[in-house]
């Protein structure tokens, strides 16, 4: 796939840091041209800079587009930037995502819809835009990001857990809905990742976690991502509706 004409070409939605940074240099390094994501401008100068570091180390073009992914004309305008550098979409990862925690009790409205539309519909914006180039090229790969908060719950994060649980349902629908046209839709349900999101932690809540971790660390970025490079391959055409938990034993 280093052939530029025939290369696969994939989206990591929220591409400029964490997970979606590690996805998109592992795709890369698998020799796919990618689309990098941020929203605000600072992540989209770290999303560029992301883009400029793959395509110097791994040969592939590799290009970063602003956009709020819960807004569908945004979703719909990353899609189509993808179509027009590189003619196809194989690969859409869903990674964007967001919490806004607090107990039930106290938490703003504001608060539940913002991470809802984030999380979720973000998720359902993206694939909707990439459903017609993958149907029709009869090749593709969606992959959610969840989370172990949206298959088992975690308290502080009804919003959170909501908007997860949300993406797994999502997954599995439109899983059978388009597993005859070569597309998979899978979800990956990562614990506790080493990354920006988790450094919010208190000790306390950090030292909690590890307590519970089998493996007794933290995951990291490439531990996520190395199943997303697996399930975006061909190795894994026959694996679809599928909910994956990269979480170090966190919740046997
Ligand atoms: P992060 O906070 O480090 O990165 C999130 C990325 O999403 C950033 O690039 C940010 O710019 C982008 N983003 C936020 N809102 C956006 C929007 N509206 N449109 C486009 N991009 C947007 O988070 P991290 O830790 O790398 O998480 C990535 C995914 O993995 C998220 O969906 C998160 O919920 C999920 N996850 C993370 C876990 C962890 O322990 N870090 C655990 C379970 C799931």
């Amino acid at each position: 796939m280093t052939d530029r004409e025939t290369a696969f070409a994939a989206i990591v939605t929220g591409s400029s840091r964490g997970i979606g940074a590690a996805i998109a240099a592992a795709l890369a390094a698998q020799g796919m041209n990618v689309v990098l994501n941020g929203s605000s401008e600072r992540s989209l100068a770290a999303a560029e800079e992301q883009a400029r570091a793959l395509a110097d180390r791994f040969g592939v073009e590799a290009l970063a587009v602003a956009a709020n992914v819960a807004d569908p004309d945004e979703a719909a305008a990353l899609a189509a930037a993808a179509l027009e550098a590189f003619g196809r979409v194989d690969v859409l990862v869903n990674n964007a995502g967001i919490t806004r925690d607090g107990l039930a009790m106290r938490m703003a409205a504001e608060d539940f819809d913002a991470v809802v539309d984030v999380n979720l519909k973000g998720a359902f914006n993206c694939a909707k835009a990439v459903l017609r180039p993958m149907t029709k090229q009869r090749h593709g790969r969606i992959i959610n990001l969840s989370s172990v908060s949206g298959v088992y719950g975690n308290p502080g994060q009804v919003n959170y857990a909501a908007s997860k649980a949300g993406v797994i349902g999502l997954t599995k629908a439109l899983a059978k809905e388009v597993a005859r046209k070569g597309v998979t839709v899978n979800a990956i349900a990562p614990g506790f990742i080493a990354t920006d999101m988790t450094a919010a932690l208190s000790e306390e809540q950090r030292a909690h976690a590890l307590e519970r971790i089998a493996s007794g660390r933290l995951g990291e970025p490439e531990d996520v991502a190395a199943l997303a490079a697996f399930l975006a391959s061909e190795d894994a055409a026959y694996i679809t509706g599928q909910v994956i938990c990269v979480d170090g034993g966190l919740t046997l």
